[in-house]
């Protein structure tokens, strides 16, 4: 018992001045206020050890968190680093990328001035032997004859300057193809550039593959005259598209060489104040599952060595953020797909 009230109680057993009945009353309040002591005194002393107990747990888990800042602090600077690394492979997998789409061109420009140089060539030739003809009516004194062959001759030369022209824009677009781009929208004739771009990566394919055919549609509206865009940047969007609508047709006749007849479209049309460009092939088409990735960077479903998986999600880039447009698809597994790029016509 507490010693102060222990001397209390002695006090009131050893008082002569009270009665026993009094006395007991009493001795009971002080036996009960020492338990109460007792109980606060035992509920004192936990508070103290988890007091004690608190202090320490909160010293560990701040050393922990500490140990956890500096480790997020640290895979934070092994995340900069990384994204710097990707950032740098990436400029340079798009520099590969616009390579290796000039590389699909290579056949197909070279199929495209071959024509030009034919005729270059062969009225060349012809001019040669007219020149003959007209020195020998000229020394014949026939200067009627004379006129008349250098009649033709002029047209002969501008036949030659005509093809010649043709297979300087062929060398000019490729340059503009493979240089990086300027981003400078300027007026484009759409219809011509998706018409050079099937003619290209069309040739191109037959080049490699010369067992390859498709069936090609073309159906130009007129009506959109030029457009302002970039021209190599939507060049490049549509040969991803045609190198991927060849590819799909071709995948599906060597399943099918019997009954199956692959067709490419390519369509433009003025629509209010946008224009759209569609890319349609009667390929296989796409399930669900290859829907939904298509546009991201290094999906692909071809075989290793055949595709980076680059080309629609640059495709989709120079559309939605170079140009302000969309870039949609409309597929049925097994039946074909429909690329629609459209853009603004300002
Ligand atoms: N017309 C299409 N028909 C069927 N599948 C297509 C068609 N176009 C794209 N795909 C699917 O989308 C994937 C991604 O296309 P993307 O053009 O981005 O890359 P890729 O053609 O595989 O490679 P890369 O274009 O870099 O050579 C393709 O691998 C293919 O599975
Ligand atoms: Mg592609």
């Amino acid at each position: 018992m507490n010693q102060q009230l222990q001397s209390v109680l002695d006090f009131i057993r050893h008082n002569e001045n009270i009665t026993e009945e009094e006395k007991n009353h009493l001795v009971a309040l002080v036996k009960k206020a020492n338990s109460d002591l007792e109980i606060t005194e035992f509920k004192l002393e936990r508070t103290e050890k988890v007091k004690r107990t608190t202090a320490i747990l909160l010293e560990e888990t701040i050393a922990e968190l500490e140990q956890k800042r500096k480790a997020i602090e640290e895979t934070n600077a092994a995340l900069s680093k990384s994204l710097a690394d990707l950032k740098a492979t990436q400029a340079q997998l798009i520099q590969s990328e616009k390579m290796a789409s000039l590389g699909e061109l290579t056949a197909g420009i070279a199929h495209e001035i071959q024509n030009p140089l034919n005729f270059v060539n062969n009225f060349s030739e012809v001019s040669n032997e007219l020149i003959d003809e007209m020195n020998e009516e000229m020394e014949k004194g026939d200067l009627e004859e004379a006129r008349e062959i250098a009649a033709d001759l002029k047209q002969n030369l501008e036949k030659i300057n005509h093809h010649g022209k043709r297979a300087d824009a062929i060398v000019k677009g490729m340059l503009q193809h493979s240089r990086a781009s300027s981003g400078q929208k300027e007026p484009t004739d759409l219809n011509v550039l998706c018409d050079e771009y099937l003619r290209l990566s069309y040739h191109g394919l037959r080049a490699k593959d010369n067992a390859f055919n498709a069936v090609l549609n073309t159906d130009f509206d007129t009506s959109i005259g030029k457009i302002n865009i970039v021209p190599q940047d939507i060049g490049r969007v549509v040969l991803n598209l045609l190198t991927n609508a060849f590819y799909a047709v071709n995948e599906k006749k060597k399943q099918r060489p019997e009954d199956y007849e692959p067709s490419v479209s390519i369509r433009t049309k003025k629509i209010g104040n946008k224009v759209e460009i569609r890319v349609e092939d009667n390929g296989n088409g796409m399930p669900e599952s290859v829907k939904d990735k298509i546009f991201q960077p290094f999906f692909t479903t071809k075989p290793t060595g055949q595709g980076t998986g680059l080309g629609l999600s640059m495709s989709y880039d120079i559309v939605t953020k170079g140009h302000g447009g969309t870039l949609k698809l409309e597929t049925k597994n097994g039946e074909g797909s429909t690329f629609i790029v459209e853009v603004p016509d300002v």
